[in-house]
């Protein structure tokens, strides 16, 4: 079993493009592929099709609702299952803030899988919290997707910084391959970017460049990966051999030692670190809104937290004939209202309200610091 976690706390640098695409290649090299969707966005499955949102998935997973393995799509495309995200999964650095060993979960979650996979894919959130921990703590390398932006530089610094000291405080040793995306080397920037990544981690940039191509973007539109949708494209050739480049690497890694004592005096570093990261996330509350009286098709929810965007970043639930709407939000006082079958309307349901500025009625809700 050999772990790839894909991180770069930057969004947009092409992780879950990345983290689809290898899976999908190392799936069509007779690999026994796992890809773990580790970001609350879900953007790997939606970008595998998995267009409904999934009821159920890592959230509950680190909740102890379910194991890993239930947690499991089966081949959602030719040799790779698939553990789906949810936007409750935002609402895990909280949860897991508390517990002992918080950044153990995911690896002691994998012990069961053991032997089931050649390659697991851990596809990390754009932040650097307890999810992307977890994440790097079970990994046996990182890629680091990186795109021409001052930012992305950035990221992987602070990436570097704490895989420093996870190597450290576990004694191993968590190599970081950066792998360009969508740079173009013939701005002046991305030269200077080039000759900063050289210099500052020399060795550690792959060979293989993932090129830019439209058809990357609409690959994912279409739910399907570019060995599917486009398999003679620039990028799906790159991913073709970044995946044969990788198998290699895994072989060679098998083949050597790998120290898994952990060495003591670096609790504390770690400690703080992780501290410091998940407070951040820690004020992210989960919210759950019910309707029990509410009968239609369709229920929509939209409000400050998501933008108005009916249901934009809103998981919905129907249990026994009732509406359920979970979400996140950090603390704080917010309008909504809902689009019940296609008509806005104010919470039947909430007596707390206020007029809009469109001469309706918009409900309130409150979410406090502690739920
Ligand atoms: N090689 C590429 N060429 C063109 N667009 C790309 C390429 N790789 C990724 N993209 C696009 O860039 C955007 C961000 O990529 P994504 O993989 O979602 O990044 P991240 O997971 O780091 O946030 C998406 O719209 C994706 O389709
Ligand atoms: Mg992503």
């Amino acid at each position: 079993m050999h772990i790839i976690a894909i991180a770069n706390q930057k969004g947009g640098c092409g992780k879950t493009t990345t983290a689809i695409n290898l899976a999908a290649e190392l799936g069509r090299q007779q690999q026994r592929v796992l890809l773990i969707d580790m970001d609350p966005q879900a953007h790997a499955s939606l970008g595998l099709g998995i267009r409904e949102r999934c009821l159920q998935g890592l959230y509950e997973v680190f909740n102890h609702e379910l194991s890993l393995e239930q947690a499991i799509l089966p081949q959602v495309i030719q040799g790779v299952d698939l553990v789906p995200a949810t936007v409750t999964l935002a609402a895990v650095e909280p949860l897991l803030t508390d517990q002992p060993g918080r950044e153990r979960q995911l690896l002691e979650h994998l012990e069961s899988l053991k032997n089931r996979y050649d390659q697991i894919l851990i596809d990390c959130p754009p932040s650097l919290g307890l999810l992307s921990i977890n994440a790097l703590r079970c990994a046996d390398r990182v890629l680091a997707p990186l795109d021409a932006g001052l930012f992305s530089l950035d990221g992987l610094q602070q990436l570097r910084g704490i895989v420093g000291l996870l190597e450290e405080k576990y004694a191993l040793r968590l190599p970081v391959e950066i792998v360009l995306t969508m740079f173009d080397d013939h701005t002046r920037l991305a030269q200077t970017l080039l000759g900063h990544i050289r210099q500052l981690w020399p060795g550690t940039l792959h060979d293989i460049r993932i090129r830019p191509t439209v058809r990357a973007r609409e690959a994912v539109y279409f739910g399907k990966p570019l060995c599917q949708y486009a398999p003679r494209s620039t990028a799906a050739a790159d991913y073709r051999r970044l995946a044969a480049a990788l198998l290699a690497a895994a072989q060679q890694t098998a083949a050597g030692p790998s120290p898994t004592t952990p060495c003591s005096g670096l609790e504390n570093d770690i400690e703080d670190i992780n501290m410091s990261l998940s407070s951040e996330k820690a004020l992210r509350q989960m919210v759950v809104l019910t309707f029990s009286d509410i009968e239609c098709n369709r229920l929509q929810l939209a409000g400050d937290f998501n933008d108005w965007v009916p249901d934009h970043n809103v998981e919905t639930r129907k249990l026994n004939g009732r509406w359920q709407k979970v979400f996140t939000a950090e603390p704080g006082v917010y309008e909504y209202r809902l689009l019940v079958d296609g008509k806005w309307q104010a919470d039947p349901t909430n007596p707390h309200e206020i007029p809009n500025d469109l001469g309706g009625i918009n409900s309130l809700l409150q979410v406090p610091a502690q739920l």
